[in-house]
């Protein structure tokens, strides 16, 4: 019994840090590709995304947004033009795949907070 017990008190420490290493990983990846435009803080008060009108991510107008319209802008970039400002997001297919797409979503979410 005090095995078990040993045993899945490992599990769930083991389990936090793993967790807790992704989350990092995402907050890397967030500040070294994202936050040029987007900032650090998500707010958009960057030189580059002041030029492009980039909106703050913690607004509810920013987060009406689906997961689906957020991983379309991740993997397929984001282009438009509103007001005569053109709006222009690369693709990061290359730098964020699979659960990484759903974790820096999952990031973005908590902007709002
Ligand atoms: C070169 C500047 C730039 C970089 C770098 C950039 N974005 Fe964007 N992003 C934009 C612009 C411009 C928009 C469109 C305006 C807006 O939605 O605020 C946008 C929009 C978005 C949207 C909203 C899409 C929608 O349909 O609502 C998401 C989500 C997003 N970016 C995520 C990211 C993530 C994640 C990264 C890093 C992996 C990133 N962006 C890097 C410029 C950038």
């Amino acid at each position: 019994m005090k095995r078990v017990l040993m045993g899945s008190f490992l599990a769930v420490v083991l389990f936090g840090f793993s967790a807790q290493a992704a989350d990092k990983k995402i907050e890397r990846l967030f500040n070294s590709k994202c936050s040029a435009c987007h900032g650090k803080d998500g707010k958009g008060q960057t030189e580059k995304g002041k030029k492009m009108a980039v909106r703050d991510m913690a607004s509810p107008e920013f987060q009406k947004g689906t997961d689906e319209d957020f991983k379309k802008a991740i993997l397929e970039g984001f282009k438009a033009e509103k007001d005569g400002v053109k709006q222009e997001m690369d693709s990061f297919k290359e730098d964020l795949k699979g659960p990484d797409v759903d974790a820096m979503i999952k990031y973005m979410r908590e902007f709002k907070k």
